[in-house]
């Protein structure tokens, strides 16, 4: 069977700093509350200049750069976002211009939290349906800030904006074990109510601008988030006959502290082996987990041989994990 690999990783993030104090200044909160509650100490904030498209071009420069190969090279580009330029054409096409690229395809992926792994699940089938695609971008870009209600401190206070991207590509050296070795994917729709956007969706109705924003029920979220996300950690490692030992480390989905610390609780992962960025990035959604990814590389966190296991929850509800084997 073709084997995949991550071959490049690039991430980016706008300059703009919006601080724990800055929100204090803007609705009834504490850096005290945010702190204790999410772990979140800042975030990314974009200009009303920028948009998604500018994220996920810088990002996915980064991750060509990293991967040594030239953005000719690409065969296909898929964006995980919920914060798209427009409605249509996708982002991902809106990249493709930007990039300087033409004639490949290009699509949007809308998995929430959890696009960034749904989207590398589709990248990887590609590649290995397809023996005409060889290099694939996948790309994870939001602009939260565009669809937060800056007056609601329930959700205004966890999210950022941001980019990640990853050059997917067959594993030609048939000695390296490095691969995608498995990637899951789910999704229960009855939850779709506890955490939602309407936004220009045919079922918005009656409520003006205010439809535009993120609505969520964070306690059932909370808790959703945790079965979830241990229950796919789980699956993942019972399907490879790998266990928690195997893995060097965990990046999960950047949502709160509190959760990811749940979670190492339960599945019992040691504290060094899990990856957190979410102190200054907040929750970047689709684009939390290749953000992270980056960062644990740049870090250290990740040698080469290393067994790396990536979980995330999103609205949906969706979830993914995935175990890669670092080339
Ligand atoms: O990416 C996946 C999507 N999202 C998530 O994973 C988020 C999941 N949920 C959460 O992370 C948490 O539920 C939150 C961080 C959103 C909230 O934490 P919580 O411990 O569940 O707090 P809560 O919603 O139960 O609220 C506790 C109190 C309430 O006051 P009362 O009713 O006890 O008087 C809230 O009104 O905290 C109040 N509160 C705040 N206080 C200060 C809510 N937001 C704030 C705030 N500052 N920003």
């Amino acid at each position: 069977m073709e084997r995949v690999i991550i071959r490049g990783v690039g991430s980016y993030v706008p300059d703009c700093v919006l601080s724990n104090a800055d929100l204090e200044g803007m609705v009834d909160t504490s850096n005290e509350w945010i702190v204790s509650r999410t772990g979140i100490e800042s975030r990314r904030i974009c200009l009303d200049t920028e948009v998604t498209s500018d994220l996920g071009s810088r990002a996915a420069e980064k991750a060509l750069e990293n991967a040594n190969i030239s953005v000719c090279d690409i065969d296909l580009i898929l964006v995980a976002t919920v914060t798209p330029d427009m409605q249509f054409p996708s982002t991902a096409c809106i990249i493709q211009g930007k990039l300087g690229c033409t004639d490949i395809p290009c699509f949007d992926i809308n998995a929430v939290c959890s696009g960034f792994v749904y989207a590398l699940d589709v990248g990887r089938n590609f590649l290995i349906n397809n023996s005409m695609m060889k290099n694939i971008l996948v790309i994870g870009a939001e602009k939260m800030s565009s669809i937060v209600d800056w007056e609601d401190r329930s959700t205004c206070v966890l999210f950022g904006d941001g980019a990640g991207a990853v050059v997917l590509s067959r594993n030609t050296d048939t000695n390296s074990e490095a691969s995608i070795l498995d990637i899951l994917v789910g999704a229960d729709g009855h939850l779709s109510q506890l955490l939602y956007c309407q936004g220009f969706g045919v079922t918005a109705s009656g409520e003006g601008e205010r439809e535009r924003f993120i609505r969520m029920e964070g306690r059932e979220v909370f808790k959703e988030a945790i079965k979830r996300m241990c229950a796919a950690v789980e699956d993942i490692l019972l399907r490879n006959s790998l266990t928690i030992e195997d893995v060097a480390c965990v990046i999960p989905h950047q949502a709160n502290m509190r959760i990811i610390s749940a979670i190492s609780e339960r599945i019992k992962i040691p504290q060094e082996k899990i990856f957190s960025n979410l102190q200054h990035t907040g929750n970047t959604s689709a684009a939390s987990i290749p953000i992270a990814m980056d960062e644990a590389l740049q870090g250290g966190h990740i040698q080469s041989g290393d067994l790396i296991l990536i979980v995330a929850f999103g609205a949906g509800a969706t979830w993914g994990a995935s175990l890669i084997r670092w080339k």
